[in-house]
């Protein structure tokens, strides 16, 4: 039972009750074994309605970043119900597995190092939509390489990699340098045999989680000025630059606004952490105004003095480099610290007893979904469906 679980972890199979899973469909919230990450359904869904909406009203296409959750359920879903036209992976490993469950729209929104995983991406390409980015001549050369390698091995020479230039519009991390170097960057990948220059990705991560609207606004507008002309440049080279895309949940309502992006790329609004709840827009509400529905659920397993409570969800079931997560639905409860399988909490009205359940809000809700297997997700105080973390540990 627990191996066939194991030999298929991408076919979302309705878990049986056994050692690898913390719950079963049907069971109440309170027998969740713990620490697990847990989905409010309800406010899931509404977070998809409420994007798919806004990109509908901003008139810009969504391309849900799936590197957040890896989960091709919650993918899939994004592309159904919440409108996304396809996902972002982050890495070759994370397309491969999505791809595998059944996701066929992906753009590897990052560069990749080697042949050897060039080649995997050609793979990819033969079976599904994949694009991926470039920020240097070295990897245009090798993706070229891989592709017409590829085409000789199979026979099929219409095989093409979509390949977009990604530039630094002010996140520094990648992307070119310049508007010249883009433009001759989109030029190399139009003339390189097996591929076809894509569009521009100009993704400014650091902006999201600016908190003041009026600074984040300010740092936005230089990166879409310098978007837009870099887009112009390389229109006025005499190629086509249909797709600029970029954006995430704290920003898209200012991109997708700009008139130069086409696409965006939003992921932590499904599930939303503490983080992205302390992002401001000029009305004081957060963007988007999506609600908390991923929490880990932590249970008390000690009350060692008045005020105090541990919980057993400490560094391997939350990540904390956005903050200590915050404690959801206790009055006056607050995580203090955490070590490896431990959280404190401060309790100063004596709410929490040995056994209770409490609902942690992650300050940062990628690095945390990567932490388990499984995804619980709730409605009306049972466990209504498991869905595997699909591409877990896929960070190659
Ligand atoms: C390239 C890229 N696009 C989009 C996103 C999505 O951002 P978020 O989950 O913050 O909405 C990220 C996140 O880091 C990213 O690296």
């Amino acid at each position: 039972m627990t191996a066939n679980l194991h030999q298929d972890r991408t076919a979302s199979p309705a878990p049986e009750p056994g050692y690898d899973v913390p719950a079963r469909v049907g069971d109440p919230v309170s027998q969740v074994a713990t620490p697990a990450l847990l989905i409010d359904l309800d406010a899931f869904e509404r977070n998809l309605d409420r994007m798919r909406a806004q990109a509908a009203a901003l008139g810009v296409a969504l391309r849900a970043h799936a590197k957040m959750h890896k989960s091709a359920d919650i993918a899939k879903l994004q592309m159904t119900r919440g409108g996304a036209v396809g996902v972002c992976c982050q890495k070759v490993s994370e397309a491969e597995a999505l791809q595998r469950a059944g996701v066929g729209d992906i753009l590897v929104s990052n560069e990749i190092a080697g042949a050897a995983r060039a080649e995997r991406l050609a793979r990819l390409a033969e079976r599904g939509r994949i694009a991926v980015c470039a920020d240097h001549p070295g990897q245009v050369a090798t993706l070229s390489r891989a592709v017409t390698a590829r085409r000789a091995e199979t026979g099929s020479d219409g095989l093409t990699l979509d390949v977009l230039v990604e530039m630094d519009c002010g996140g520094r991390r990648c992307g070119t340098g310049s508007v010249a170097e883009s433009v001759a960057l989109a030029k190399a990948i139009d003339g390189a045999p097996g591929l076809r220059f894509a569009g521009l990705q100009s993704y400014f991560g650091r902006a999201q989680h600016i908190y003041d609207p009026a600074e984040r606004r300010v740092a936005l507008d230089i990166s879409i000025a310098l978007t837009a002309e870099t887009r112009d440049a390389i229109r006025a080279a005499g190629l086509a630059c249909d797709r600029v895309t970029g954006a995430g949940t704290g920003s898209f309502a200012i991109e997708g606004a700009s008139g130069v992006y086409t696409e965006i790329q939003a992921g932590s609004y499904a599930f939303m952490d503490a983080d992205y709840a302390r992002v401001r827009t000029p009305e004081g509400t957060t963007p988007g105004s999506f609600e908390h529905a991923f929490f880990v659920l932590a249970s008390v397993i000690s009350v060692p003095g008045p005020g105090r409570a541990v919980g057993d969800a400490g560094l391997k079931a939350v990540a904390v480099d956005s903050g200590l997560p915050v404690a959801h639905g206790v009055p006056g409860a607050a995580v203090t610290g955490v070590s490896d399988e431990h959280c404190n909490l401060s309790d100063p009205q004596g709410r929490l007893g040995l056994g209770d359940q409490v609902r942690l809000i992650p300050g940062h809700c990628d690095p945390t979904c990567n932490l388990h297997d499984w995804y619980v997700g709730v409605r009306n105080g049972r466990v209504e469906c498991l869905w595997p973390v699909t591409a877990r540990g896929k960070v190659f």
